[in-house]
């Protein structure tokens, strides 16, 4: 299955072209798990036998070591090579001031030389070594102009191959926009059918600006997510019309509104699953459908929100208002 599906996914034309000129595969295998090492090295093992060649992980998920050490593997015995996966990680809140150690730092755990995708996790920016969540005297202005040149100075030096951020509203996407030198390629932010982000796609799509859709299935079981997602009766239909499952609906939801997905699972049939979603299409009716349900954030980060340190005192500042 492995190289078949690869090279399906390549002949579906199932890869996203980046504004560096780089593809990146429309599906990925997100590792938000903390404490897990053994159970992130097998999933990515797992997700790689099956056909996945695009990886999330951040610094503060922790999953950067077993990610990292179970691509080695792949390296080593030849499963894969290095150019043909796709690996996202992410800058901290509290790496703000040196984005090139961080990404020193990552690339190390990762055993990596470069990576793919490198983004600013969060718009936000944090004490060293602060707790999480954070407490009121964690939190530092912002300071994007600096974090953003030392992004660009990761970029440059070919630490990654394309810089971005995630969680940015269009107003933060504009600010960004109004001093950098070199254009993010990507905003991973939440997506889904409950939250479809059309403002913010607009913007993005305008400025040749990639969106990454994270919490794809609303991030049941997770401490920022929820089950209302999956319990939601129009998508039930829909599953049960096409003979899919919920989970393959949302997924292909989201491939065919020209997005990258990144759903978590560790369980090898759920990672099949979600893998299975590259073949088949939604109809015009079924989208029509889906545009009718009523529209919730999901992870709102009221943890990133303090009524006196915080550069947000509300989460109407955290988003902008597009919440
Ligand atoms: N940039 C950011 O701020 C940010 C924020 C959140 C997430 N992310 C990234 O996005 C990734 C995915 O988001 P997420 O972890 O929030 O949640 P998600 O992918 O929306 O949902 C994960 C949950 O769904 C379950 N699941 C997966 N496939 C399933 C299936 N086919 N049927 C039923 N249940 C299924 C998983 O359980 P099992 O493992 O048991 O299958 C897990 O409990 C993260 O892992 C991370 O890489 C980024």
């Amino acid at each position: 299955m492995t190289s078949e599906s690869a090279a399906n996914m390549e002949s579906m034309g199932q890869f996203l072209e980046l504004n560096t000129g780089d593809r990146m595969p429309v599906l990925g295998l997100g590792t938000a798990v903390w404490n897990q090492y053994e159970e992130i090295k097998s999933a990515v093992t797992v997700a790689l036998q099956v056909g996945y060649r695009h990886f999330d992980t951040a610094s503060f998920y922790g999953s950067e070591g077993a990610v990292g050490a179970a691509l080695m593997e792949a390296f080593q015995s030849g499963f894969v090579k290095r150019e043909q996966v796709f690996v996202t990680t992410k800058l901290w809140g509290d790496e703000h001031d040196d984005p090139l150690a961080a990404i020193s730092r990552s690339l190390k755990n990762l055993q990596l030389e470069y990576v793919d995708l490198y983004l600013v996790h969060w718009p936000l920016r944090l004490k060293k070594g602060c707790s999480n969540p954070p407490k009121e005297e964690d939190f530092l202005p912002l300071t994007m102009k600096s974090t953003w040149q030392g992004m660009e100075t990761c970029f440059e030096m070919g630490l990654t191959k394309a810089i971005g951020v995630s969680n940015f509203s269009c107003k933060k996407m504009e600010d960004l926009l109004s001093h950098a030198k070199i254009l993010p390629a990507v905003n991973q932010v939440e997506m889904h059918p409950m939250w479809q982000q059309k403002k913010l796609r607009d913007y993005c799509s305008k400025m040749k600006i990639q969106i990454c859709a994270y919490s794809p299935l609303g991030g049941r079981n997770t401490r920022w997510g929820s089950s209302m997602l999956m319990d939601n009766p129009i998508i039930h239909e829909i599953a049960q019309k096409h003979g899919k499952t919920i989970s393959q609906v949302l997924l292909r939801w989201g491939v065919e509104q020209g997005v990258c997905v990144l759903p978590k699972s560790f369980n090898k049939g759920r990672i099949t699953e979600n893998f299975q979603v590259l073949d088949w299409c939604l109809t015009a009716e079924d989208r029509e459908n889906i545009n009718k349900i009523e529209q919730w954030k999901i992870v709102r980060a009221e943890i990133h929100v303090n009524s006196t340190t915080g550069p947000y005192r509300t989460l109407e500042e955290l988003w902008d208002g597009e919440i």
